[in-house]
């Protein structure tokens, strides 16, 4: 039976980006905290449009970063430096082509290509997004550096569409990324 408690000593970063799935990503969240998990939230602009940061900072109790301005260059190294496992969800096409052509530039995509801990992608996007040759070659260029990916699922998005490119659920990410810690362990 496993541990409620079994994240207590990792540390993660959740990065969450603009897209219509990032209203789970607060519930991904409580899950990790629950677990034991001390969790940094850094948010996209975009995705502000999308979920605030004041549920992130009320479930973590830590700061939430959103822009340059909210942590200077020492302040993300170190972060980027002390992390176990880094996880985007929701990852939008944006986001996802600024890891792969490494253009930071965002506190998130700053972190991600500065930490060495292993990283975890969400991706939630229309099916054309998906399936568009570009998000292809940047998907599959992440895989081959490491990352790993959980979804995007079949079925029905947000926007009303229907077809591959709905964000994994919380509890599949959460799965998921006990199995990248146990791996890097
Ligand atoms: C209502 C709405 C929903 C969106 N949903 C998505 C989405 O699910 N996936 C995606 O890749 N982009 C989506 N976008 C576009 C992104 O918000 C846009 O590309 C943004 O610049 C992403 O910035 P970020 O990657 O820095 O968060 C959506 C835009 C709007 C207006």
């Amino acid at each position: 039976m496993r541990q409620a408690h079994d994240l207590e000593d990792k540390r993660i970063g959740l990065g969450v980006t603009g897209g219509i799935a990032a209203y789970k990503s607060a519930a991904l969240c409580r899950s990790l905290v629950r677990a034991g998990a001390c969790v940094d939230a850094l948010l996209t602009p975009a995705a502000t449009r999308f979920i605030a940061p004041l549920p992130f900072q009320c479930i973590t109790g830590r700061p939430v970063l959103v822009h340059p301005a909210d942590a200077d260059a020492g302040e993300i190294a170190a972060l980027a430096a002390g992390l176990d496992l880094l996880i985007i969800a929701p990852l939008t096409a944006n986001t996802l082509a600024r890891l792969a052509l490494r253009l930071g530039g965002d506190v998130l995509v700053d972190v991600a290509l500065a930490t060495r801990a292993p990283l975890l992608l969400a991706p939630a996007m229309e099916p054309e997004m998906w399936q568009h040759p570009a998000t292809r070659r940047h998907a599959a260029g992440l895989l081959e550096r490491g990352a790993t990916c959980v979804g995007p699922g079949e079925g029905r998005l947000a926007s009303g569409a229907a077809g591959l490119g709905r964000m994994a659920e919380p509890h599949e990410i959460l799965d998921r990324a006990r199995r990248c810690l146990a791996r890097a362990a």
